[in-house]
């Protein structure tokens, strides 16, 4: 326990934003191929600006807290904005993550993407921050946004 910070502790024993909305925007889920845990996120969208988050994660508690504070820091934000949010933003807004557990903020980075390309595609929309994302790459392809270390994750 002493490797988590209390942030992460935090927001792990009170997560932001857990459930489902209903009539999304745009919904995605997303596999991590490095331990197989899943999340799934649906957002709302006003206006071009995301309303509202919710995510759903069958994961650990690094995914759980990371996906608390991603989703915390997508909502208010345009698409584009949250677009630029990576899993370092991620990772800076917990305070850090232990090495293995980084790919665990991947997760919540690409979940959001997968979100957002939904309602790109529901509404015919384009967005420069989803150029070359493909929700269904396979691992290789998948790191867009992450600029962070892979100790722990089969890409390296
Ligand atoms: S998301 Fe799978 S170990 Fe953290």
């Amino acid at each position: 326990m002493a490797m988590y910070n209390d942030k992460v502790i935090d927001h792990f024993t009170n997560p932001h934003n857990v459930g489902e909305l209903l009539n999304p925007d745009g919904e995605g889920t997303y596999g991590s191929p490095v331990c197989g845990d899943m999340m799934k996120i649906s957002i709302k969208v006003e206006n071009d600006v995301i309303t509202d988050a919710r995510f759903k994660t069958f994961g650990c508690g690094s995914a759980i807290a990371s996906s608390s504070v991603a989703t915390d820091l997508i909502i208010g934000k345009t698409v584009e904005e949250a677009l630029k949010v990576t899993n370092r933003d991620v990772l800076d807004e917990l305070g850090g993550l232990p090495a293995i557990k980084i790919h665990c903020s991947v997760l919540a980075d690409h979940a959001i993407r997968s979100a957002i390309y939904d309602y790109a595609k529901k509404t015919g929309k384009t967005y420069v921050g989803l150029e070359g994302f493909d929700p269904g790459a396979d691992e290789g392809d998948t790191h867009h946004g992450c600029d962070m270390e892979h100790k722990g994750c089969e890409k390296e």
